[in-house]
């Protein structure tokens, strides 16, 4: 996930770079690992970049002395090339002349590469994105028009993208939607054009919505959009917004946390789309497909990915052991082990002081992180990553699922399956997502009161009742402990009386009923997901997908606590105590 936005103004105003500067700052949470800037006027281009913080790149840069009729900007979250001042966008083309600012991943770029290469093209970057500008002007080479080349150049493009371009000469912005959030801005004498509404809100609430497929350009005083050749009716889309600043850079959500179990879906897509075309996933399957034993280490909510993981393995021969990252000096490995790390911010100090170790007994270490370059990826002999975007809120929710989906994906490559069933995965979250919120804030009003609580389930529906425990306690303060739901009746059991809730995750196995009953009759209150009917009054219908039953089951869990959390009046994006990245033992 990166931040993009475009200003297009009829005037060679100097307030201009003050608004690509806050705007720049509104988009950081999106991507904060380097910043850039394009400025166009009858000079020609000019680009500015640096790996860093806006205040950073802005001072070292000089952006505030920059002056252009039409500026891009971009906050970069790395996805294709480690975070420094080459990889940083805008990129450019041979001549200089084009600029291009992107969010989202190209499953293509090698091939366009090479193909590029072959063409006499020089690269200056490890990115993806550094393909379209090329593109662009290998089309006008072959004297099509600069708005037919952005076009032809778009149509080569396989995978997600929000892009903007700029070109001498234009005074325009041309773009492109796909998978990725744009949306335009109309002021007065300038137009915007961005990921999101917060950084033009304070200039304009007059909007412009774009969809996917779609593909056009905006000028200082006109917005024109296409979409399979035909053209959009803009005057139809404009409408007026009634957001505050505050919530718009949550895209209308009151909380991180909200938003990003919201983006899960395009999390888990990116994810598997990017993972599917990456040569390091095949060397991380070989390396584990001929392991003696593989160990996974991690912390947390990775822990938890790390047993579904290890239970598909299991259950097929292999021998996967799971560990809590800090319990490594119980653990010793040999000659033919593997570690698998898994850390969304591949900074956590448990799992950087057990992979230390490990490497030490020689085991070979692959990791799945969702920053590029974060320390344990560097540490590791295959480094793989999700595509998740940053995370803001604290509790880990669309970084969970696409580690899920990250490993789920690793385990079919192991075994040879089919994977097919993968690509259903963001679907089975939507569907989750709409038929279970309604319920969660239902469920939510009586687990506000609640001073404790049971999460149950079995099979691959322990996880995630592992995780539905650890969400409520870190967002909502509820004591929430979860059990196998047969080991339920070997003691914790006898905290049950009239009341007590009991959560139970079904993923599909009819000899949870038993366990239900037990419950049930020692008066517990039961709150069902799964797809039975007729278990209590309070039960919500998940769509079960054999496989992807971990995506059906997260929604409910994290959409539970945060409205807990809510309810409780807490701020769920920083609960108590905790902190995002845990860097110390
Ligand atoms: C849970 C949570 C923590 C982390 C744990 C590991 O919501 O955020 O339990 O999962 O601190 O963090 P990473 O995955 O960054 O190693």
């Amino acid at each position: 996930m990166c931040g993009i936005i475009g200003i297009a103004s009829n005037k060679k105003d100097k307030s201009l770079t003050d608004v690509l500067v806050s705007s720049l700052s509104r988009l950081e949470y999106r991507g904060y690992d380097s910043v850039g800037v394009a400025s166009l006027d009858d000079e020609g281009i000019d680009v500015r970049k640096a790996k860093g913080k806006v205040v950073e790149v802005v001072k070292t840069k000089k952006i505030n002395e920059m002056s252009g009729y039409i500026f891009l900007g971009h906050t970069r979250w790395a996805t294709h090339g480690a975070p420094n001042d080459q990889n940083a966008h805008p990129h450019v083309d041979c001549s200089g002349r084009i600029a291009v600012v992107h969010n989202g991943t190209l499953n293509n770029y090698k091939e366009l590469r090479e193909e590029l290469e072959s063409l006499g093209h020089k690269f200056r970057s490890d990115t993806d994105t550094e393909v379209i500008p090329h593109l662009v002007e290998e089309f006008m080479k072959r004297d099509m028009e600069s708005f037919e080349a952005f076009k032809a150049a778009v149509s080569s493009l396989r995978g997600s993208y929000a892009i903007l371009m700029i070109m001498e000469g234009e005074k325009r912005i041309f773009f492109a939607r796909l998978d990725n959030p744009l949306v335009i801005g109309l002021g007065e004498d300038k137009n915007f054009i961005a990921s999101e509404y917060a950084p033009f809100l304070p200039l304009t609430n007059t909007v412009v919505t774009i969809q996917d497929g779609e593909i056009g350009f905006i000028t200082p005083s006109s917005v024109y959009i296409e979409k399979d050749g035909k053209i959009v009716d803009v005057n139809e889309r404009v409408h007026k917004l009634n957001f505050t600043l505050a919530s718009a850079s949550k895209g209308g959500y009151s909380h991180f946390m909200l938003k990003e179990i919201h983006d899960s879906p395009l999390a888990v897509k990116e994810t598997l789309s990017t993972m599917m075309a990456d040569d390091s996933v095949d060397k991380a399957v070989k390396v584990m497909s001929q392991a003696n034993r593989i160990f996974v280490v991690a912390a947390g909510t990775s822990y938890h990915a790390g047993l579904i993981f290890g239970r598909e393995l299991n259950m097929s021969g292999f021998t996967v052991i799971p560990m809590i990252a800090s319990e490594y000096p119980s653990y010793r490995t040999r000659a033919g082990d593997v570690i698998l790390a898994l850390s969304q911010s591949g900074e956590t100090l448990d799992v950087k002081m057990a992979i230390k170790e490990f490497k030490n007994e020689g085991s070979t270490i692959i990791s799945i992180t969702n920053v590029i370059e974060s320390t344990i990826s560097r540490e590791s002999d295959v480094k793989l990553y999700m595509r998740a975007g940053p995370e803001l809120g604290v509790a880990a929710t669309k970084t969970f699922v696409s580690q899920v989906a990250s490993l789920l994906l690793l385990k079919s490559k192991i075994l040879g399956e089919k994977l097919d069933y993968l690509s259903h995965a963001h679907e089975v979250l939507e569907a989750s997502l709409e038929g279970t919120e309604g319920q969660m804030k239902k469920w939510s009003s009586t687990l506000i009161s609640a001073p404790s609580m049971y999460y149950l389930s079995k099979g691959v529906g322990l996880p995630m009742a592992l995780e539905g425990a650890l969400k409520i306690k870190e967002v909502a303060y509820v004591h929430a402990e979860s059990y196998p739901a047969g080991e339920s009746k070997h003691g914790p059991i006898a905290l049950v009386s009239e009341g007590f809730p009991v959560v139970f995750l079904d993923p599909g196995i009819d000899e949870l009923k038993v366990n239900i009953e037990e419950m049930k009759s020692r008066g517990a209150r039961i709150f069902y997901v799964g797809t039975s009917k007729g278990i209590s009054k309070d039960e919500v219908e998940v769509r079960l997908e054999k496989g992807l039953e971990p995506f059906a089951l997260a929604p409910p869990i994290q959409l539970l606590a945060y409205y807990v959390s809510v309810g409780k009046g807490l701020d769920p994006d920083r609960p108590r105590n905790l902190a995002k990245t845990v860097t110390v033992e």
